[in-house]
């Protein structure tokens, strides 16, 4: 795990600011569900929407599972409260989501492993990922990363304090954006094409 790969006839990659139609398209897709345990409550398309719009700001971080040019899953990675910015230590908050399609083959480890990296290199200090208590799937995955799992009433939030960033660390991220630009202006020419 860690570097640009293909997994599932897709891949992982960093999505580009240009790509949030499709990040957009994504999170419209899950069904009331998902979207109950993506966000932790009943969300209806125009919060959707205008959620994605705020998405892409300077320090948020954005990895997508594509697929033929659609993006079928994300791991999303933003500073939280009134911390310092990404980058300088604090803490950072992750959000995952695939289609039903695609699950249980793997692309939520795939995101969580760079979701995890991006937050190590940035020195986030403590990395939190809430989700409702019932959320079986997105537990076990947290599971998979850390042990450290700690519950609230209605909801668990499982918590990682990410190592410090090392020459590898940052090395890897920066080869995996790079390759994934290059899959990302393929991405996008081919819907500039499709629209002709
Ligand atoms: C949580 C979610 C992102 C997992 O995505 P995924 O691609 O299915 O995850 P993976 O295939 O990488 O699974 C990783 C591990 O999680 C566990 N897991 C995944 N789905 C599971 C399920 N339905 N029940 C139990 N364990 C599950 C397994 O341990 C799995 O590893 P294994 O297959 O080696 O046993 C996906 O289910 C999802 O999008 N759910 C809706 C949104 C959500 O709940 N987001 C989390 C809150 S932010």
């Amino acid at each position: 795990m860690g570097q640009a790969s293909n997994i599932c006839g897709g891949v992982v990659r960093r999505l580009l600011p240009a790509e949030l139609p499709g990040f957009r398209d994504h999170l419209l897709r899950l069904d009331p569900d998902s979207r109950q345990d993506r966000f932790g409550m009943a969300v209806s398309d125009d919060f959707l929407r205008n959620y994605a719009e705020r998405c892409f700001g300077i320090d948020d971080v954005i990895y997508g599972f594509v697929v033929e040019g659609m993006v079928r899953g994300a791991g999303e990675l933003r500073g939280i409260g009134y911390n310092l910015p990404l980058g300088f230590g604090g803490s950072a908050e992750a959000a995952f989501s695939v289609e039903s399609e695609w699950r249980r083959q793997g692309v939520g480890a795939e995101l969580m492993s760079r979701i995890v990296r991006a937050a190590r290199n940035r020195r986030a200090e403590t990395l939190y990922m809430s989700c409702l208590i019932n959320n079986r799937a997105m537990l076990q995955l947290a599971k998979k990363f850390t042990a450290d799992l700690r519950y609230e009433p209605d909801e668990s939030r499982a918590q990682i304090s990410p190592k410090a960033p090392t020459p590898a660390t940052m090395l890897s991220e920066a080869a995996d954006d790079f390759t994934g630009f290059a899959t990302a202006m393929v991405d996008l020419h081919r819907r500039v094409f499709e629209l002709r």
